[in-house]
């Protein structure tokens, strides 16, 4: 079943608590939290106090994906904050066997979170530890950006890997998922599907929402893989 995981990155940061009101009038099931460090990626958001506060206003999954360096260090401090999913950058992780273990024995749900230019198959030995791989379908930093098609092909990858090999991981994808492109990413595979800049642009984020997630909806159910 299609989940819409609404971005907070591109809601007005001074407004959390009505940004994510926003984000369960619409249907979402989770919301994604993006954790920037301005190493790893060239932006600075936000970390374990403001997801203390979110925790506060919200009883849906915190979905937080760490675009940082030195993940392993700050893994308890997002659990203690009360994150529940916690993906990880393959390419920012060399000992990600130890990360995805660190964030189990914290209680949270591992994921691994892949840019546009790493391919599927480096994850392949790890796949049946993930609770989800997220498909970076821009490369990340920024709200806004306009999605890489490529990255079509990762979703449906990953869809046909996990039917071979029986596993359980859900399908995540961020970037660029918009009215244009929701239904391309449903039907190549992705169940978990991060919007931002498609949801908290206008001025009405609650429409958007339920637009997208009937859109997704709709292309579910058509069915084709
Ligand atoms: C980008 C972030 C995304 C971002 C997506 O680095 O990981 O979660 O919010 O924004 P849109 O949906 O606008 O591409
Ligand atoms: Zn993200």
């Amino acid at each position: 079943m299609v989940q819409l995981l609404p971005s907070i990155l591109s809601s007005d940061f001074a407004r959390l608590a009505d940004a994510i009101a926003m984000a369960e009038q619409a249907g979402g099931t989770a919301i994604h939290v993006d954790v920037m460090d301005g190493h790893f990626v060239p932006n600075i958001t936000l970390g374990p106090p403001v997801v203390k506060s979110l925790r506060k206003v919200t009883k849906l999954p915190l979905d937080c994906h760490l675009m940082i360096e030195n993940a392993d260090e700050f893994i308890p401090m997002f659990a203690d904050a009360g994150a529940d999913w916690v993906g990880v950058h393959y390419e920012a992780c060399p000992h990600l066997h130890r990360t995805i273990e660190l964030i189990r024995e914290h209680g949270m749900e591992p994921g691994v979170v892949i840019n546009p230019a790493t391919r599927v198959d480096v994850l392949l030995d790890i796949l049946p530890m993930l609770h989800h791989v997220l498909v970076m379908s821009v490369n990340p930093g920024f709200g806004g950006q306009k999605f890489i098609p490529f990255s079509l092909e990762k979703i449906s990858d990953l869809r046909r890997i996990r039917e071979e090999r029986g596993l359980k991981f859900l399908i995540e994808v961020d970037g660029g998922v918009a009215h244009e492109t929701i239904a391309s990413v449903v039907k190549a595979g992705a169940e978990l599907l991060v919007a931002g800049s498609a949801v908290y642009s206008g001025s009405d984020p609650v429409k958007n929402g339920r637009e997208l997630l009937a859109a997704a909806q709709a292309a579910d159910a058509t069915g084709a893989r």
